[in-house]
């Protein structure tokens, strides 16, 4: 490659990944694979490494984070960052409308805006490229953060379209959203760790992280909502924002069009309780003059604009009695405090309990029980108990007290860090159910036809305890059962058979080991090609492996040492679940079975089932796990299942036995 398609090539990419990120964190609307988005921005690192005199600091490479930093420079703001005055009263609003008109003589428009729950941001960019980002500080001067915010995918860091001005000032509010928050704050439980308290605090911690790596992997986004520029290309707000939107900023989707009071009081009303059907937090609605025009006449006041105000939500809150403190056990085996309340109407819905979290939050609360408790909802789903009205408190209640024992299985409670667990996973029901759970779950061995209660059903009827018990059910065992007539059984037959082509990662990820998720079970399966391998693993191999720490290491030796554990691996490898990784299915011997797929069923005189699937790959053909109208052949074995064999030939799918398949190939 000479220099010049080098360069070449590093803008297409440059080009084509923004415009890939764009789709898939802008407009919601992904455009391409992650597998394949990876594939360029591999390209584009190799080719920036290469040639580095063509590696821009805005390249969509610079997304993942560089160095970390000893600390933030601190920068003035060009335009000092105001605040804005706010009010909780419809009655203020028209006060403030007609102060409004009183200094411009007329009736104003405005737009209402969501008034985003997070972190505010200044960015500034210079010929269509962002050069610098700053947090509000002190409002004159503040962190430059630059580096942190480039990982922000929703942050262009080359605008698109024209119409820019050469300099300009965007601001915006950072933000998580609540499902990312939540299922960040899941992994840290699970991991023992303290979780963190709310989206905000979360959004404005990860912006003062030294390390943009770290940032980087926080799911952070962004919405903006003000240009501040000294050329004058815009009339007005709403032009401003389309434009904006245009050059690929991500920018408030339920902005009303230009209006007046009457419109803005029913967009206030709409928005009350819409909110918590968003997928992140706002904690009211902030009202702007539209026109540029106006907002030069009506000026500022020493702290904040007088063409702009934010109207703020209550937190939904009631006040109700606490009637009793429950407690949940988790897969994991932590236990969760559920405070039980008398029902209670709040933000359009019966609210009967409320999570406590952990042993500190009771304490932070002094809880008692009769105790009448403030629950409030922001824009959260789950209610929280916010505090207690202690004047209310019945003489003699008594104080709440973490339980020491399991309610499950009696077993004595560990804590660890700030969280109960109940450590004896072998035979603690909820804990034993919930592992069962997990494996059938569809990012594990995927079996939809065992639903929650046939769980529950098989646990209580003493068939199923541990995953590998599901490998022993028979027809008869089951068609007794509740909603189990001979279809469902069948089915559910089926779908374990058909689980024993499910690759050994997820097989892995099914096991439910603490902290071993998806990718950690990728990680480890390519590792460890085989469940042997792992089992034998130490902590010290473990943790020399990348994205393996301490923890995960600690969990994986500690589960392989119980002898239940070895049990279970034992059983699942006699009923022929994948344990290791097919290394040989990646040699390629012939393109005989080009386009063939087979269905295995069943047990063979000369090979394995395993080989026979390592076989027919190496020669260019598929391995698909159940007979559909997709299936080729079916390899016929001993004793392979008759619904099985009715549907091939329904199907009209041809029956190889053994000997016929090798004289395929010969
Ligand atoms: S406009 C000069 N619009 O609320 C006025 N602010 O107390 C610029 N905020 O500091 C602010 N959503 O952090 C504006 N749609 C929105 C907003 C918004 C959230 C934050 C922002 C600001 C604070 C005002």
């Amino acid at each position: 490659m000479t220099e010049q398609q080098a360069f070449a090539r590093i803008q297409e990419l440059t080009h084509q990944l923004n415009e890939h990120n764009y789709q898939y964190y802008v407009l919601d609307r992904p455009s391409i694979s992650d597998q394949a988005f990876d594939a360029l921005l591999q390209e584009l690192e190799l080719l920036e490494k290469a040639w580095p005199q063509y590696l821009s600091p805005q390249s969509p490479s610079q997304r993942v984070g560089g160095q970390a930093l000893s600390k933030f420079e601190n920068a003035a703001h060009r335009f000092p960052m105001m605040s804005l005055g706010n009010t909780y009263s419809r009655d203020e609003l028209s006060a403030f409308d007609e102060r409004v008109q009183k200094g411009l003589g007329k009736p104003a428009r405005y737009v209402g805006e969501l008034k985003f729950d997070g972190v505010a941001i200044s960015l500034t960019y210079e010929n269509g490229q962002l050069v610098r980002a700053i947090t509000r500080g002190d409002g004159q001067k503040g962190d430059v953060v630059t580096e942190n915010i480039k990982t922000i995918r929703s942050i262009p860091l080359q605008l698109r379209g024209s119409g820019y001005p050469t300099f300009f000032e965007m601001r915006g509010e950072v933000f998580i959203q609540r499902k990312d928050f939540e299922k960040l704050n899941e992994q840290r439980l699970a991991a023992g760790e303290e979780p963190y308290a709310n989206p905000r605090n979360f959004a404005s911690g990860s912006l003062k992280l030294l390390n943009p790596a770290e940032v980087s992997r926080r799911k952070l986004d962004c919405f903006v909502y003000y240009l501040n520029t000294d050329e004058k290309l815009f009339h007005s707000h709403h032009q401003s924002m389309e434009a904006a939107k245009s050059w690929g900023f991500r920018v408030c989707a339920h902005a009303t069009e230009p209006t007046d009071l009457n419109g803005l009081m029913s967009f206030i009303d709409h928005w009350e309780l819409a909110r918590t059907q968003l997928g992140y937090d706002i904690d009211g609605i902030v009202i702007k003059v539209d026109d540029f025009n106006d907002r030069e006449e009506l000026g500022y006041t020493a702290k904040s604009p007088r063409w702009a105000i934010s109207y703020k939500y209550k937190p939904m809150s009631a006040i109700t009695l606490l009637e009793s403190v429950s407690y949940q056990v988790g897969r994991t085996g932590a236990v969760t405090p559920v405070a039980n309340l008398k029902p209670v109407l709040l933000a359009g819905t019966v609210v009967k309990r409320a999570s406590l979290y952990n042993e500190a939050e009771i304490e932070r609360l002094d809880l008692h029980l009769g105790d009448q408790v403030f629950v409030e909802k922001g824009g959260e789903i789950i209610p929280k108990v916010m505090g207690v009205d202690v004047a209310k408190r019945p003489i003699g209640a008594e104080k709440v007290a973490f339980i020491s024992h399991c309610p499950d299985c009696g077993s004595a409670l560990e804590k660890i860090e700030a969280i109960h667990y109940c450590l004896n996973d072998a035979i603690c029901p909820p804990q034993q159910l919930g592992r069962l759970e997990h494996f059938v779950a569809r990012k594990a061995m995927d079996l939809n036809s065992i639903g929650k209660e046939t769980i529950v059903q098989l646990f209580e009827a003493g068939l199923v305890r541990q995953v590998s018990d599901f490998y022993d059910l028979q027809y008869d065992d089951l068609l007794g059962l509740e909603r189990m007539g001979d279809k469902s059984v069948r089915n559910l037959l089926e779908g374990l058979e058909a689980s024993k082509q499910i690759p050994y990662e997820r097989v892995l990820f099914g096991l439910g080991i603490r902290l071993v998720g998806e990718t950690v079970a990728k990680t480890l399966a390519k590792h460890f090609p085989a469940v042997e391998m792992l089992a034998a693993a130490s902590q010290e191999e473990l943790v020399a492996i990348n994205e393996i720490g301490e923890k995960i290491a600690r969990n994986v030796v500690a589960w392989f040492r119980q002898e239940e554990n070895l049990a279970v691996i034992e059983a699942l490898k006699f009923h022929g679940l994948q344990l290791s990784r097919n290394t040989e299915a990646d040699v390629v011997v012939s393109d005989k079975l080009s386009g063939q797929s087979f269905v295995i069923s069943g047990v063979f005189e000369r090979h394995e089932r395993d080989e026979l699937k390592a076989i027919i790959e190496q020669n260019g053909g598929k391995v698909l796990s159940g007979v559909s109208g997709k299936t080729n052949f079916l390899l016929a074995g001993d004793g392979m299942g008759p619904s099985k064999l009715q549907k091939a030939q329904d199907l009209g799918v041809k029956i190889l036995t053994e000997n016929e398949f090798e004289e395929m190939l010969a």
